[in-house]
């Protein structure tokens, strides 16, 4: 344990450092942008997400606040003939819209919403040596409109990733039964 928090630590710092830049929603409401949420598209330069986008699907995320003001998500993913479910616990950083997972080595900001059609959020993610970034357009409906496709399109070039990164996620009915 020892051995290990000093790196968490620092793991943290790269990754604050490494979103510096990033903008957040301004006024960010969390009581607004708690709820469902399909994920309609997403980019990252992650190894394992690049390997696998062609073959993803339209996961549901599921999102909800503690009383102490930290996000929780649980994703319902359909993955094979599967449904795959994942929770994370973010705690919110002192800024609102920002939220840090220290064991997951984990960052996410809501970048900007509208809390009732769509968000973009951004994430940093440390695994083992790699820091890879992702940017996820998440809508209330399955389906997405070609303007708001275009306007997460013109954000992928400013967080340094590139369009061949990008997979827009089929929906799927798959899941919707999974959710709790
Ligand atoms: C992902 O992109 C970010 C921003 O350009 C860069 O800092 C990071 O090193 C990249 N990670 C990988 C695994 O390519």
């Amino acid at each position: 344990m020892m051995a290990v928090l000093p790196s968490l630590a620092l793991a943290l710092l790269y990754l604050l450092r490494a979103g510096a830049e990033v903008p957040v929603q301004p006024g960010f409401n969390a009581e607004k942008f708690a709820g469902t949420w399909y994920v309609t598209a997403a980019v990252s330069n992650c190894s394992v997400f690049l390997k696998i986008k062609d073959g993803m699907k339209s996961s549901i995320a599921t999102i909800s606040f503690t009383p102490e003001g930290d996000l929780a998500m649980q994703l319902v993913w359909p993955l094979l003939d599967k449904c795959q479910k994942f929770e994370l616990l973010l705690q919110q950083s002192g800024q609102a819209g920002h939220y840090m997972a220290a064991q997951e080595k984990r960052d996410l900001r809501v970048m900007e919403t509208d809390y009732s059609r769509y968000a973009i959020v951004h994430q940093l993610q440390q695994r083992e040596q790699e820091t890879s970034t992702a940017l996820q357009l998440l809508t209330r409906e399955q389906d997405v409109s070609p303007q708001l496709l275009q306007k997460f399109k013109e954000l992928i070039p400013t967080v340094g990733l590139t369009e061949d990164m990008l997979a827009i996620l089929p929906k799927s009915d798959q899941c919707t039964e999974a959710i709790s």
